[in-house]
């Protein structure tokens, strides 16, 4: 069996952030799944390279369109080994594989006669790369970025969307496994009762020429979204590779942003081009930090990198499968993580393969003790124990991660409630040694089954269990999950470091009284929590009502968007350019309706404030130390 998945190519006009990972994660978890389950399978990521937004981000750095993208492609290739992503190609539609496919289906769908040329009027969203209906705009502005639409009249080239709109429909209605969770399908069936307009698919060179050229009339470039939606063709050697025969069709994996070009123009350019439908389209819901979507235009991002070296991977993985419930919205926070890892990792997990690997170690000199026939207690561990791995595949093959991993839980609850009602110590001391070594070996092999259930969400940890058990990782497989007593009694086991070491609440100090402040020495590891780092301002504009605050977006790498008390020392158009030195690990905190991440540091003396500044000119994100 052969299983194709997908995560959307990202935009390289942002760093990749925790939204970014969140669908990777997704998409590794269900790739590692249906490994684990025998599959053979494909796993397609990559970044999309084309379009204004692309140019307009590559001039405000300064650079090339070919240099930015080439630039901030490696920003995602280089974050995803830190996630232990294992895909098996990363695309990038500026690839000349890519381009050949894409001027291949166009000169096709061209030559049917779906594509026409016209003139056309519109409303603009140069961050969605779409015309917007104006029924779609809310309060005049686009809803997702907030800005207003350009009005713009042009004469492109269309496709003929409209006149596959009724067998659209129809596909939908009959196959309600096409677009899950429901909310979602049921979202595009509403959206499909009016009337749809056929899609414009050019863009005039004269506007952008950062396109791949129309291959039937080379003063237009193509629009962005026929282009990267192509990708997960071009992606396994679509028409000729024959991994596209053997992988093709696809399950995608989105967030509900993307969800009206994959719900309503893929499916059609597919069906145009006559190749066969998608098998699902998977839609989760937004992180959100505090009331807004986690965005670089929001200027709330959480990078992965700094997560994952704080946390570590698997504690990262974990929390984002375990936290969102996929389709629906979520929220981050740091509480949230570190209550997630010392609650459920290394209170409930960690724990028992540490107590059970040490009391094997104590009493049985590290070896997987043989059971006997069992008694009442014994039976309904091993039946609870497959019933949750019934349970967690139903859930996984669901893309409910959130469920698949509480019903794990449940089992690892049970099992530290059996240690502690069995008490092999006292077992022990009675001098019973044939019902402590039962007792562990249901133990083991609980551990045995959960480790081989939570490799695809956290495999390093997943791992290291199952070589402490003396268990080859070969032998990995979702079949021999579902059978309780397959560990071998004499298996030398290990009892390893604590997997996941409990983590110490971030309080806030309390505030040191004024007299005490000067006094007050602080050890040196006070000092290395901060994050400090050289921050290049791009954009500085007042806070509109105040005469103290400015708004400013800095480089650190990413972008971000702080909030400064020096209006009254500096002008915005002054600090442009400027580098500054950020804290870059402070709470976001809304000052006037503005969210600002990270705080500037100034030096204040009786003549005002004066910035801190690095002595000459240094990468932006440049640590300070
Ligand atoms: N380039 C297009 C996709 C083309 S696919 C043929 C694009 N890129 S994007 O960089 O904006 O990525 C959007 C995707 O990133 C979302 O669909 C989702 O997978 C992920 N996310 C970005 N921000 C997110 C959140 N705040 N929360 C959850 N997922 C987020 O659109």
């Amino acid at each position: 069996m052969s299983y194709y998945v997908t995560t959307p190519i990202y935009y390289v006009n942002a760093e990749p952030h925790l939204g970014h990972a969140y669908t990777t994660v997704v998409a590794d978890v269900v790739a590692r799944f249906k490994r684990l389950k025998g599959e053979e399978v494909f796993f397609l990521t990559g970044t999309d390279e084309h379009g204004d937004k692309i140019v307009q981000a590559a001039q405000k750095a300064g650079l090339s369109p070919k240099e930015y993208v080439d630039r901030m492609s490696k920003a995602f290739r280089d974050t995803w080994p830190l996630l232990n992503i294992s895909y098996s190609r990363f695309i990038r539609t500026t690839d000349p594989e890519h381009k050949r496919v894409v001027q291949l289906v166009l000169q096709k769908i061209y030559d049917q006669g779906d594509i026409y040329f016209d003139e056309y009027e519109g409303l603009y969203c140069f961050g969605c790369e779409r015309f917007l209906t104006e029924k779609e705009l809310e309060d005049g502005l686009c809803p997702d970025h907030k800005t207003p639409p350009t009005p713009l009249k042009e004469a492109n080239y269309f496709f003929k969307l409209s006149k596959y709109q009724d067998w659209l429909i129809d596909q939908i209605k009959k196959h309600p496994e096409f677009i899950t969770p429901e909310r979602y399908r049921n979202e595009i069936l509403s959206f499909l009762r009016e009337e749809l307009e056929d899609l414009c698919i050019s863009r005039p060179k004269t506007r952008l020429t950062w396109g791949i050229d129309l291959p039937f009339d080379d003063r237009f470039v193509t629009y962005v979204w026929f282009d990267a939606l192509l990708n997960y063709l071009s992606g396994i050697g679509y028409p000729d590779d024959p991994r596209w025969q053997k992988f093709w069709p696809a399950h995608h994996i989105i967030a509900k942003d993307i969800l009206k070009p994959h719900a309503v123009y893929w499916p059609i350019m597919l069906r145009a081009l006559g190749v066969p439908l998608y098998k699902g389209l998977h839609v989760h819901g937004y992180w959100n930090v505090g009331e807004a979507k986690m965005s670089k235009s929001l200027g709330n991002i959480v990078r992965p990198a700094y997560l994952v070296d704080k946390y570590g991977c698997d504690q990262v993985r974990y929390f984002l499968l375990r936290e969102m419930a996929f389709g629906l919205d979520a929220h981050f926070s740091e509480e949230a993580l570190i209550r997630r890892i010392n609650a459920d990792l290394a209170n409930d997990l960690g724990n028992l393969v540490f107590r059970a690997l040490t009391m094997v170690r104590k009493y049985f000199g590290g070896e997987v003790p043989a059971p006997d026939e069992g008694k009442e207690a014994d039976k309904a561990l091993q039946a609870l124990a497959k019933q949750v791995v019934a349970e967690y595949d139903r859930e996984m093959e669901g893309f409910q991660f959130h469920r698949a991993l509480a019903s794990l839980w449940e089992l690892i609850g049970e099992t530290n409630r059996y240690v502690d009602h069995q008490a092999p110590w006292s077992l022990m001391k009675e001098g019973n040694t044939a019902r402590a070594a039962t007792v562990l070996y249901h133990v083991l092999e609980v551990l045995r089954i959960v480790a081989g259930c939570l490799w695809p969400v956290c495999p390093a940890s997943a791992e290291k269990i199952l070589t402490n058990l003396g268990l080859s990782l070969e032998e990995l497989s979702f079949s021999r999950l579902e059978e309780f007593g397959r560990l071998k009694p004499g298996l030398k086991t290990k009892r390893g470091k604590a997997l996941f070491p409990r983590l110490e609440k971030e309080e806030t100090p309390p505030e040191p009284s004024k007299e005490k402040k000067s006094e007050a020495l602080l050890p040196f590891e006070e000092f290395t929590k901060w994050d400090l780092r050289v921050a290049e301002v791009v954009m500085a504009e007042r806070v509109p009502g105040t005469d103290r605050l400015l708004k400013l977006r800095v480089r650190c790498p990413e972008e971000r968007t702080v909030v400064a008390g020096i209006a009254e020392f500096y002008k915005p158009e002054d600090l442009v350019g400027k580098q500054v030195i950020l804290v870059a690990n402070l709470k976001p905190a809304k000052i006037r309706g503005v969210v600002s991440q990270g705080m500037v540091l100034a030096a204040k003396d009786k003549e005002g404030l004066k910035l801190v500044v690095p002595e000459s000119r240094v990468n932006p994100g440049a640590k300070v130390s």
